[in-house]
């Protein structure tokens, strides 16, 4: 059964940025955000409260979220590894934060510097301060259709590593195919061990589009009721710390598909596609989203 309604997350203003080489000025970051709330997103993951040693795209995400305006029905979300980056996201006020895990040691190692089982302890304290806050705390599970150091992953480790991290209180786990190596038969593999642990209203998926896989297995998710779906305006994106990682799905052709198959998003396709055409002047490059670039012809 198909959902009749899809929460889209988007996270162009984060992992859609995190991998440009160049600085984005913080006015486009600022202006991106904010026309993406005035096209109907109602949930933006607007920065990362990293170490900019590691990630300097991101160094300028608490100032991000002093800038923005706010709009009320939207959620300004980050990520955040440790309890030093929840201390920086409470104290810039945003909405929502995460952590990210992996269900690969090898990319867990490479991305946050520490095993699986030390980052699941790591995020002990994290889940507990932001509990205290009332935070709510999305969990991401990266590498779950492959891994870029140890190739195959296998869909039960990615079913118990979900499953911690819905036991720790994540209120909603994201399934990240971060290379975007993913094909729709491996895909139903990977979501029916989750779905076995997981219930289906606390999953979300994340793919990056690396091979033009991300809208049918995209697909595949919403036939089996999965109804939240991450994806960056313009396919912007990648992960520095997955080589080959290229862009998430672009958002204009998710909610093009969307649109075509009468589920509703609450996003209006042409003011998202100007909020992607008007990032990607700034950044000097055509868009990734081919309904975009169908669009402005
Ligand atoms: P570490 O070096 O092991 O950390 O890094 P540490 O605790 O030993 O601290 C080292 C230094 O970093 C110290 O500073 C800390 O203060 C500082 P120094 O004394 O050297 O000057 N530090 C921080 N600074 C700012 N904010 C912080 C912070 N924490 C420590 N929060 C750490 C561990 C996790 C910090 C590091 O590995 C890191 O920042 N990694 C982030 C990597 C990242 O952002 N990757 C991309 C996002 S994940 C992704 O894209 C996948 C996803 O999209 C899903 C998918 O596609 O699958 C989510
Ligand atoms: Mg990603």
């Amino acid at each position: 059964m198909l959902p009749k309604a899809v929460k889209i997350v988007e996270v162009g203003p984060r992992d859609g940025l995190q991998n440009e080489q160049k600085l984005v000025p913080l006015a486009a970051k600022i202006a991106l955000i904010e026309q993406l709330a005035d096209a109907g997103c109602s949930v933006i993951e607007s920065g990362s409260f990293v170490s900019p040693k590691w990630v300097p795209q991101m160094a300028d995400s608490a100032a991000v979220f002093q800038q923005i305006k706010r709009q009320n029905k939207v959620r300004y979300t980050a990520l955040t590894p440790n309890l030093h980056g929840l201390q920086q996201a409470i104290a810039a006020q945003v909405d929502e934060v995460a952590v990210f895990g992996a269900a690969s040691e090898a990319f867990s190692q490479k991305n946050i510097n520490c095993s699986i089982t030390e980052s699941l302890e790591r995020f002990i304290p994290v889940m507990e301060l932001a509990q205290k806050h009332q935070l709510p705390v999305r969990g991401y599970v990266s590498c779950v259709l492959g891994c870029p150091y140890e190739g195959n992953v296998d869909p039960q480790k990615v079913a118990e590593v979900s499953q911690k991290l819905l036991e720790m209180g994540c209120y909603e786990i994201s399934l990240g195919d971060t290379i975007g190596v993913g094909t729709p038969v491996k895909t139903q593999h990977m979501l029916n061990a989750v779905l076995s642990v997981v219930p289906v209203d606390k999953l979300a998926v994340h793919f990056h589009d690396t091979y033009s896989q991300a809208l049918v297995n995209i697909l595949v998710a919403l036939q089996q009721g999965i109804s939240v779906v991450d994806s960056a305006v313009s396919g912007l994106g990648g992960c520095p710390y997955a080589k080959g990682a290229s862009g998430n799905v672009a958002t204009e052709d998710l909610v093009y598909m969307l649109d075509g198959m009468d589920i509703e998003t609450g996003i209006n396709l042409n003011k998202l596609t100007q909020a992607g055409l008007n990032m990607m002047h700034a950044l000097g490059r055509q868009s990734n989203s081919k309904v975009a670039r169908a669009l402005n012809t």
